[in-house]
């Protein structure tokens, strides 16, 4: 591929880094479209956000129905119908009762709206954040983040009040325990920090990731994450799942908390939510939510009319063409083969994931993170035209964002490029 240009960087800070200098005219399905005419198998997929793929036709169409009558009015102003069907479809979705809905833009801003929600119900200030996780570029969200430390670089003073604590990475359990016989040393470093550190009645909630995702699309076992909500439960502490990679199907569930059959006090989503429009929501109970009193929190564009419409269609279309079926499916068939491919490279180090949120980790001789090795592989997908997007706190993984509704031949023509990679980038 040849597409590649080095001058449109003219206006725009580097501070937005870019993963490739191509420039994307339109998208179909698991397919863009280079203003050059180069098509690419995308398994980036705006970053998890399109569920079903570049410009869905139900979407398009809602999107072109819901411009022609209100494009903006302000939730702040009154209700519209997009809004109010929307909550509506959504309450019927959100694990048990979790019907309540403060809906914004992006999903760092719906984490700061949870980690508001928290101080303003619970009187408390602290916050429990698990290492290796990523909530966003705000300044609260940065703060909870620590994925890599470039994120967090010469933006110190972060917020106060934030305790860092091990997520569950078992491939590289620095106890150099295994999963199947762990005392769950891991989760123990959460009392470690309420002896030293926090005392639990000072913590307002900790907020989750359950999978990891820029982190390097860690899955926990299960038996931490139940450990883990009993441990907030017993300490009186908000357990919120930051599910805005994971939520809308990726993980193969609608929700990620479905997998451990949990109910967290508060969900945050964004991405996925509206099928490529930017929206996202702060989720809970009637409890928490309904002394969340009047201006507490606010912001003009939030529940936007046409984000919330193609939202609707979104939802609908995942329902009516049995998506999530597809997306276990197609998902353990594609770990299948990657677990192949780990048999014949061993420089696959570790390949994971749930439904189509799946990643390979690349490693040295010795076992160590190999970025360079990983950067190879994605350069050389990305020459053959399929697009990637590396993870993990060591850039060494490869992440596969496939659309939800993808079909074999697309994962397969994925796989072949995939494999010819790891056969020439080694
Ligand atoms: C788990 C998680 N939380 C929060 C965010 C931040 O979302 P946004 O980029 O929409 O602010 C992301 C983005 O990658 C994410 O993966």
């Amino acid at each position: 591929m040849s597409g590649e240009k080095k001058d449109l960087n003219l206006h725009f800070t580097p501070a937005l880094q870019k993963a490739t200098q191509l420039n994307f005219e339109k998208g179909e399905g698991p397919y863009l479209y280079t203003t050059d005419g180069e098509k690419y198998l995308d398994f980036v997929q705006g970053i998890a956000v399109n569920a079903l793929g570049h410009c869905h036709p139900k979407i398009v169409n809602a999107i072109e129905e819901q411009a022609k009558k209100l494009i903006h009015g302000s939730f702040n102003l009154g209700y519209y119908p997009s809004a109010l069907n929307l909550a509506d479809k959504l309450a019927e979705l959100t694990p048990g009762d979790l019907n309540m809905f403060f809906f914004s833009n992006s999903g760092a801003e719906a984490v700061e709206g949870s980690l508001k929600l928290a101080r303003y119900r619970t009187g408390k200030k602290a916050f429990l954040a698990f290492r290796g996780s990523f909530h966003g570029r705000t300044f609260g969200a940065t703060s909870m983040t620590s994925s890599t430390v470039s994120f967090r670089k010469k933006y110190e003073p972060l917020l106060p009040g934030i305790y860092h604590v091990p997520y569950p990475y078992c491939y590289r359990c620095p106890y150099g325990q295994h999963v199947e016989t762990c005392s769950l040393e891991c989760l123990e470093e959460i009392n470690t920090a309420f002896h030293y550190l926090v005392p639990p009645d000072e913590v307002a909630m900790a907020l989750f990731e359950p999978v990891q995702g820029e982190g390097g699309y860690i899955v926990p076992p299960n038996k931490y994450v139940h450990a883990l909500a009993e441990l907030c439960n017993k300490n009186n502490i908000l357990l919120a799942f930051d599910e805005i990679q994971t939520g809308f199907g990726r993980t193969g569930h609608m929700f990620a908390a479905e997998h451990f059959n949990i109910i967290p006090d508060i969900l945050v989503l964004g991405k996925a939510i509206a099928g490529g429009m930017p929206l996202s929501a702060v989720v809970s109970n009637e409890g928490l939510m309904k002394d969340w009193a009047p201006g507490a929190h606010g912001g003009t564009f939030g529940a936007n009319p046409i984000s919330c419409a193609a939202a609707v269609a979104s939802l609908q279309a995942i329902k009516e063409e049995q998506v999530l079926d597809n997306c276990r499916n197609n998902g353990s068939y594609f770990i299948d083969k990657l677990k192949e491919l780990q048999n014949k490279f061993g420089f696959i180090g570790d390949v994971r994931g749930l439904g189509l949120m799946l990643a390979v980790e690349l490693v040295d001789a010795k076992g160590n993170p190999d970025a360079d090795l990983n950067k190879r592989v994605n350069n050389y997908c990305r020459e053959k035209g399929l697009l990637l997007l590396p993870c993990g706190t060591f850039k060494n993984c490869i992440r596969f964002i496939a659309p939800l509704n993808v079909s074999r031949p697309v994962i397969d023509e994925a796989l072949q490029i995939f494999e010819h990679a790891l056969a020439n980038a080694s």
